[in-house]
This record gives structure tokens, C-alpha cells and sequence, in this order.
């Protein structure tokens, strides 16, 4: 879990127009099992076991989120956690992958590709990230929207370990590089 940079120590609150991003904690327990509870979001995922119960949840607040960069993804206008957004470091320096879910009731009102478009950005130019990979189930087109919107590229096919089905999956796997980046082609055509 290191990278160039090492295991992760900050992780800055990022705002966007509707959302804040922040360190999980243990009072968000009951919103997370909430969401990834749900078969319909664990079923899209690798990692998350299903039935997810309070002791996975603890394992994630106490084993990933120190060891990743893990943002709780909150609506600026309630405090209500909907989702998180991680990046994972690869073993290569200056590479991490990049996941998200979104609980059902918030789905498609954009709030995956504005959280996501937040972490992307700071990967780059905070954590001045080289790579940032991702890859999807065949099966969840809707993903590949999300990482197609932040410009990602397709690289390969291959099969996933999905945790709450229990066998592998199809999966697409893309990667973005730093310098395709559009917030940072953004930031660098204003200097
Ligand atoms: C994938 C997921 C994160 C998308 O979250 P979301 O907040 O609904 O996504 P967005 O609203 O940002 O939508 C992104 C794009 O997908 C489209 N989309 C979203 N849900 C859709 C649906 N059910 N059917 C068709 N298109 C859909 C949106 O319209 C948008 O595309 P557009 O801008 O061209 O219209 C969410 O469905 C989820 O959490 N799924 C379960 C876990 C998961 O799949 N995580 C990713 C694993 S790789």
C-alpha cells in the first residue's frame, strides 16, 4: 500500500458545487452499511463482502481507510453521507486506482462523476499521482460513463474477483495519465 509518497497521512477536505469530501469516521458506520449493504451496489464492487454487516464496515474505517486515500462523499446542503470515493495505491510508485459508489437513492443526479472528478484532480496535483487506473464489470456501463466523462481510456479486458458474488468477473479496465488530465491541461493552459 505505498507509493511514491507513502502510505497516506493528509487527506484534505476537497469541496466541489455540491458535495464535501472527508475522512470517513465511525459515526458514518450506520450511512455506509446502508449503502453498500445494498446487493444492487456490492454486486458492482470487488472488494465489498455481502451480507456487509458493522464488522466489515470496521474493518474498512480501521484497516483501508488508513492505509488509502478514502474520501466519505457528503451533500454540502444536508451532511448526508451518499457514497464513497477512494484512490488505492499501487505497488508502482505514482500509480493508484481509483473507486466510488453512490447509494442507490442518489444515483444519476451526477453525484458519482462530480466526487470522482474531485479525487482524479487531487490524485494529480496534490498527490501528484503519475496514473490512475480504474476498471468496471462488464455488466455496469453506467461505471464506464462515469470514468469515459473524467477521460478515461479502455487498456484491457480481463476477469475481477467480485468479494459479494464470490467468483470472478468480466471486467474493463481503463487508466488516465497525468498529462491527459483535462484539469490539469487546464491549469497549465491558464499559467
Ligand atoms: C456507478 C455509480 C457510482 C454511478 O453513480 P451516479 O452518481 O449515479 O453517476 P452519475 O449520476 O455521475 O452518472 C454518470 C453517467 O452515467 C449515467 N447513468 C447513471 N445511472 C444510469 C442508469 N441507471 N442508466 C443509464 N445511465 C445512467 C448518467 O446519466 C451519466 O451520464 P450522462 O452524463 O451522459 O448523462 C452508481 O451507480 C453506483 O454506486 N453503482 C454501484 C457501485 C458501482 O458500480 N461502483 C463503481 C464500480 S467500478
Amino acid at each position: 500500500m505505498q507509493n511514491g509518497e507513502g502510505p497516506p497521512k493528509d487527506r484534505p477536505v476537497l469541496q466541489t458545487e455540491r458535495l464535501l469530501l472527508r475522512k470517513p469516521n465511525a459515526g458514518d458506520i450506520g450511512s455506509i452499511i446502508a449503502i453498500v449493504g445494498d446487493w444492487e451496489v456490492a454486486r458492482r464492487l470487488a472488494r465489498v463482502p455481502h451480507p456487509y454487516g458493522e464488522k466489515d464496515a470496521r474493518f474498512f474505517l480501521d484497516m483501508i481507510v488508513p492505509n488509502e486515500w478514502v474520501w466519505a462523499v457528503t451533500l454540502r446542503v444536508s451532511d448526508e453521507v451518499v457514497g464513497i470515493v477512494g484512490l488505492t495505491p499501487d505497488r508502482e510508485p505514482g500509480v493508484a486506482e481509483l473507486g466510488y459508489y453512490v447509494g442507490r437513492a442518489h444515483w444519476r443526479q451526477g453525484i458519482a462523476t462530480e466526487a470522482a472528478r474531485a479525487v482524479v484532480g487531487h490524485g494529480f496535483q496534490g498527490l501528484r499521482l503519475r496514473t490512475i487506473t480504474s476498471g468496471y464489470f462488464a455488466d455496469n456501463p453506467v461505471s464506464g460513463r462515469v470514468l469515459a466523462k473524467l477521460g478515461f481510456d479502455e487498456i484491457g479486458r480481463s476477469e475481477r474477483p467480485c468479494l459479494a458474488i464470490g467468483s470472478s468477473v468480466p471486467s474493463i479496465d481503463v487508466c488516465l495519465a497525468a498529462d491527459r488530465d483535462a484539469s490539469v491541461l487546464d491549469r497549465d493552459s491558464r499559467r
